[in-house]
Parts: structure tokens; C-alpha cells; sequence
């Protein structure tokens, strides 16, 4: 056993940051981080199918030495687990998408930028110029499409991540009942949340608000509300047509995130996608979602073209990126693990939780008698959800 990194041991894992991030955080902030559609289900069923992936050790082998690189479209990642796109990343720490893209590229792994970023894509990039990826949220109208895909190709993106899952805003209980609306309206519960997070609050107010700045062009109102301007922006449902469009315009590698009926993959991989990452975004969008864990199976044992499968939602330590691993994918992402991260402890924490990922993901493979990341996959597996 090899590679043990150092790390704040008073958050050993992600629920321990995740703890620390609900105090430190005005509500209205963590519940943005934490709210799913509805009941929360779909966020739930996420966690327990993946919590229901039993896998069986083999022993009799020398795991001194594990490796946990992977590589994806040409690049070896340290790990097998990147940073999801998360829009308003900076509304819930200031500086958080810059700390999260420092961190990612130096523990070597992918950082997604989110269409709704809060930070210039060139800065990004400029940070993390090896790992950046750029999630699409595609733009309504052809031209804005291709300003768009032209400015993340000419800032230096290498791979494309198009966000098919979000054809309708979502209606989350939690956003609503804590009025989060943009720009923020002074509500006197909003003012006693930053009046009592004032590390939080005086960060805010030196950074300034928050603002879309890589689709503020696309605003057609500079004063229009949030959820107003992201409707009028995104397309309502992505199509076929549109990906096959996306796919002449991006040179690079192209991912499609957020499918999960077997037959939507098959069409994609016809379109030419490079890579799937199967999500139900974080159970934001549809309560009754299948859990990504099981579309991933599903889709790994339906389909077998050459394409790379990654996951996402639930993911929240070493264990589940490599349960994940055994049911097919090739990398996984996280959203909230990372932010809990940032919420708790600062640009420290971003590195905190990379620290974290990599020491449970290489313990975790060499507790499975598996010394390289890649090699790991169904035959570890004893019961699938
Ligand atoms: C607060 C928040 C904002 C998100 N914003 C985006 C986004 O802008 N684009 C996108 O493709 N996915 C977005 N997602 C979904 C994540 O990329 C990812 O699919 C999800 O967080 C994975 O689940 P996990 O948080 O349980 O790890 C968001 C998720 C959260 C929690």
C-alpha cells in the first residue's frame, strides 16, 4: 500500500465536510447545494444503489503498489474522479470554482465548468489548463450555439460535455420555500442568514455577486430573473439533430451527460459521441429517475460500443468510485462532494476532498486485490442493485 496522502483528520470523509459546510454556509446557500426535485428521492436512490453494490476481494496477490490513473481521450488522469459541473458554484463559497479548478489540476483529475459558472472560461482554463472540460447547456439559438462552442474551443477546452437532462426547469421545493430567486431580493430571512454566516457574508461582498459571465452576452434583459433568462437561454429538450450539429462544430471530445434509457445511448454513440457520462443529475430534475448505478448497468451489459462510460450522483467517497468502476465506468464525477468541501474549509477543503478521494479510491483497490484502477470491472462484482 503505496499511496497515502495527508490530509485534515478531522474530516476524514466527505459526511464529516459535508457536516462542517451545513454550519458554515447561509442556509439559503447550502440548500441550493443540497436540494433535489421533489421528495428527494431520486437523490436517495442514487446513494442506495450504489450502496448496494457488493464486491468481492481477491487475495493472494502483492498489492504493494496501486495504481489509480486512468486514461481518457488521450490524457492520463491521476484518478478516476473529476468535478461535476455546478452551476452558481461561486454564489456558495466565493472563489469556489477557481479553488475547485487549482485542486483539480493538481491532483491531475477533470474539472467541469457549468454553462452557469460564475467564473470567465478563460480564467479556468488558465488554472487548470491540462483537465478543464466544458459542459454545455445548449443554447436555443444556432448562433448563440456556435459564438459559444467557438469561444470555449478558442479559450482551450479539450473535451465538450453536452447536458441533455434538463428539457424543463425543475421545481425544487427547497429553492422555493427559501425564495432563491436572482438577483437576490433583500427578504429579511435572507439578510439574518448573512448577518449570522459573516465570513460568508463579508467574502460575498468583497467578491462581488455572482453573475453568468461566460452566457451574460445571450441576455436579452440585464435584469431578467434567473429562472427566466435560463429558460429563454437553454433549449427545451435537446435533439438529435441538434447533437449531430454539435458534433461537426466540436473537433475534440465529445461527451453526452445525463441519459439513461439504454435506447437514447445507442442513438448518441450512432451521432458519434466519444464518451457518456450517465446521471440523473443529482435527482434535480425527475424524483422517479432510475439510479445512475443502474443505468450504468444497464447499459454496459445492452450495449457494447466503444465508448467511455462514466457515472455520476451519489458518488461520495473512494468505495463508491470504485463501485462504479466495477459496474463499468471508467470515471466517475461528483458535485456536491466537492462543494461540501469548499462550504467547510475553503480553497483548502477542495483539496481536502481530492486527498480524501485518492487515498480511499487506492486502499479501497488494494483491499480488492485490484493494483490498477483499470483493470477493475464485473468480476469484482457479488450482487448489483
Ligand atoms: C447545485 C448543483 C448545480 C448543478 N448545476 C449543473 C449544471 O450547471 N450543469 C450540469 O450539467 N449539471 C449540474 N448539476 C448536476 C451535476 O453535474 C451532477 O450531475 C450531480 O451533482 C451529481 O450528483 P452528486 O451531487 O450526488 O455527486 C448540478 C448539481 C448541483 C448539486
Amino acid at each position: 500500500m503505496t499511496q497515502t496522502r495527508a490530509y485534515d483528520t478531522r474530516y476524514p470523509a466527505v459526511a464529516d465536510l459535508k457536516d462542517r459546510a451545513r454550519k458554515r454556509l447561509p442556509k439559503f446557500a447550502f440548500d441550493y447545494l443540497e436540494a433535489a426535485i421533489d421528495n428527494e428521492l431520486g437523490k436517495a436512490r442514487n446513494r442506495a444503489a450504489l450502496q448496494d453494490v457488493q464486491l468481492i476481494p481477491r487475495y493472494l496477490r502483492d498489492v504493494s503498489t496501486v495504481d489509480t490513473s486512468v486514461d481518457i481521450f488521450d490524457h492520463s488522469y491521476a484518478m478516476p474522479c473529476g468535478v461535476a459541473p455546478v452551476g452558481l458554484g461561486n454564489m456558495m463559497w466565493p472563489g469556489a470554482e477557481l479553488a475547485l479548478a487549482a485542486a483539480a489540476q493538481k491532483a491531475n483529475v477533470p474539472y467541469v465548468l457549468s454553462s452557469f459558472s460564475t467564473t470567465p472560461m478563460e480564467d479556468i482554463v488558465n488554472t487548470a489548463p491540462t483537465v478543464s472540460w466544458f459542459q454545455l447547456y445548449v443554447p436555443r439559438r444556432r448562433q448563440h450555439m456556435q459564438q459559444l462552442i467557438k469561444r470555449v474551443q478558442e479559450a482551450g477546452f479539450r473535451t465538450l460535455v453536452v447536458t441533455v437532462d434538463v428539457p424543463i426547469g425543475a421545481k425544487r421545493n427547497r429553492e422555493l420555500k427559501n425564495g432563491l430567486k436572482l438577483p437576490l431580493s433583500p427578504s429579511t430571512s435572507l439578510l439574518w442568514q448573512c448577518m449570522t454566516h459573516p465570513n460568508w457574508a463579508l467574502r460575498s461582498l468583497l467578491a462581488g455577486w455572482p453573475d453568468f459571465v461566460n452566457i451574460q452576452d445571450y441576455r436579452d434583459d440585464p435584469k431578467q430573473q434567473l429562472a427566466d433568462f435560463i429558460s429563454s437561454f437553454a433549449m427545451a429538450g435537446v435533439t438529435a439533430q441538434r447533437l449531430q450539429e454539435i458534433r461537426g462544430l466540436w473537433q475534440g471530445p465529445l461527451v453526452i451527460k445525463g441519459l439513461q434509457h439504454v435506447d437514447d445511448m445507442a442513438q448518441a454513440i450512432d451521432i458519434g459521441v466519444d464518451g457518456i457520462v450517465v446521471s440523473n443529475h443529482g435527482g434535480r430534475q425527475l424524483d422517479a429517475a432510475v439510479a445512475s448505478a443502474l443505468s450504468l448497468q444497464n447499459a454496459t451489459s445492452a450495449l457494447s460500443a466503444e465508448v467511455t462510460w462514466m457515472l455520476d450522483g451519489g458518488i461520495r467517497s473512494g468505495l463508491d468510485v470504485v463501485r462504479a468502476l466495477a459496474l463499468g465506468a471508467k470515471m466517475t464525477f461528483s458535485g456536491r462532494s466537492f462543494f461540501y468541501g469548499v462550504g467547510a474549509l475553503g480553497a483548502k477543503g477542495a483539496d481536502q476532498v481530492m486527498a480524501i478521494f485518492a487515498d480511499e479510491i487506492a486502499r479501497t483497490l488494494g483491499q480488492l486485490g485490484c493494483v490498477n484502477a483499470a483493470a477493475m470491472g464485473r468480476d469484482y462484482i457479488a450482487s448489483t442493485p
